[in-house]
């Protein structure tokens, strides 16, 4: 996504703002920039202008972003027969000609994206991505997804494969194990006809463009 930029030193109150402020525009949108180097020392007149800023870049910026993470598990195979990338397309692209909600088809695409900065809780950093703008069973499901998944072969490293035994009384368990059957254990085919990452854009797009359902940074 291309923004202009353009920079002009203003001094002087403005709009709330004291002292000399900065302005620049991105995308369109004049940008001033604080003076002060403490949050406490903010006006409530910074907070609304800096939320906004925040929010519109987030807007502009967030289907980008995410595509681009599973575009960073393309590469190393790792000794299987496809890639991350194309394992995520591949879950994807198995729940959308499943029938499933968008919901869900996104939440398959970025199962994984994980994998890439928290290697050793990657379920967790996938979940927390999509929580705001996904139910809380596909939310869960994706929480979940690791430990589910280690019916498939926790066993044959010594670890306890009916681990997730252990959440048999949730009412999203059978969710989870048809998510793995479906949509993870069996999405390391290379003959399979995975749809092109671009396709799921308009999917992100309208899951990642919904009011967050959380409170203020409240990712629980
Ligand atoms: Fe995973
Ligand atoms: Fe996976």
């Amino acid at each position: 996504m291309s923004c202009s930029r353009s920079r002009t030193l203003v001094t002087g109150p403005i709009a709330g703002f004291h002292r000399r402020m900065e302005t620049e525009a991105i995308s369109g949108h004049p940008m001033r920039t604080v003076t002060w180097t403490e949050m406490a020392e903010g006006t409530a007149d910074d907070y609304v202008y800096l939320d906004g800023v925040y929010r519109r870049h987030a807007a502009d910026h967030i289907v980008d972003n995410l595509l681009n993470m599973v575009r960073l598990l393309e590469g190393p195979k790792l000794g299987y027969q496809v890639d991350r990338a194309r394992h995520s397309r591949q879950s994807a692209t198995r729940a959308l000609r499943n029938g499933e909600p968008v919901d869900m088809v996104v939440a398959a695409l970025l199962h994984d994206i994980g994998d890439v900065l928290a290697p050793e809780n990657h379920s967790a950093l996938a979940a927390d991505v999509i929580a705001p703008y996904v139910d809380e069973e596909i939310t869960w499901v994706i929480r979940h997804h690791g430990v589910f998944q280690g019916y498939y072969y926790f066993h044959h490293l010594g670890m306890d494969g009916d681990a997730r035994d252990r959440y048999r009384n949730s009412p999203y368990y059978d969710r989870c194990v048809d998510f793995c059957a479906n949509y993870d254990q069996n999405c390391f085919d290379p003959d399979h006809d995975d749809l092109p990452l671009e396709d799921f854009r308009p999917m992100v797009a309208e899951v990642f463009s919904r009011p967050s359902r959380l409170g203020v940074e409240t990712a629980d």
